[in-house]
């Protein structure tokens, strides 16, 4: 899932193009959250049909792929927002013991990293399984991709192939040993 809406999302465009790279024995189904409400507690017992599906993905998938922006130096509301829907009722979080792989892409000049480094914090409150290495950081996102959101960038795509491939490598180890 990518933490903008934008239609020419760079992070958008990133996921698209994480799905070409995965490795063959993996499937990137990419979630839109566009159709996700805003995030209301007194909602915890009756979700609405939009985040019971989202849960119902999360639920399902192997592991987790995060494409996030850098919005005031953190995550966006957007993705943080689906976090915490997914994240209850209160016992039943659809994030628990999920490996999580996290890239980002922002016109700025350190790619996400803050925004990254939010992510690792609460992952680890929702007892996901974060990769840590390798970092994918798309700095200067407006140089990397043409109009279309193609990667142009051949280093970023070398770098996104061994993260999808760790991220598939992470999986596989940790539900050996479950
Ligand atoms: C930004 N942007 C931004 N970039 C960055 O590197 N650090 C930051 O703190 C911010 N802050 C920020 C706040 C808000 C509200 C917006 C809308 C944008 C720029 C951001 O990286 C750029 O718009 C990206 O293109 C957003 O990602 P998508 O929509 O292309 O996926």
């Amino acid at each position: 899932m990518a933490g903008s809406l934008r239609k020419n999302s760079y992070n958008r465009a990133a996921l698209r193009i994480a799905q070409h790279l995965a490795p063959s024995n993996a499937i990137v189904e990419i979630i839109e959250l566009d159709n996700i409400p805003l995030y209301n507690q007194d909602l915890d017992t009756q979700m609405p049909p939009p985040v019971l599906e989202f849960k119902k993905k999360i639920v399902a998938a192997d592991a987790i792929l995060v494409a996030t922006p850098e919005y005031n130096h953190s995550i966006s509301g957007v993705l943080k927002n689906a976090i915490d829907w997914a994240s209850r009722p209160y016992g039943k979080s659809s994030w628990d013991s999920k490996p999580v792989a996290i890239m980002g892409a922002s016109s700025g000049t350190i790619g996400t990293a803050r925004a990254q480094e939010h992510l690792r914090q609460i992952f680890g409150t929702l007892n996901m399984h974060p990769l840590n290495r390798p970092q994918l950081l798309i700095a200067s996102s407006t140089e990397k991709f043409d109009k279309d959101g193609n990667l142009i960038d051949e280093r970023t795509k070398v770098k996104m192939k061994e993260l999808m491939e760790a991220l598939v490598d992470w999986t596989i180890r940790l539900n050996n040993k479950k």
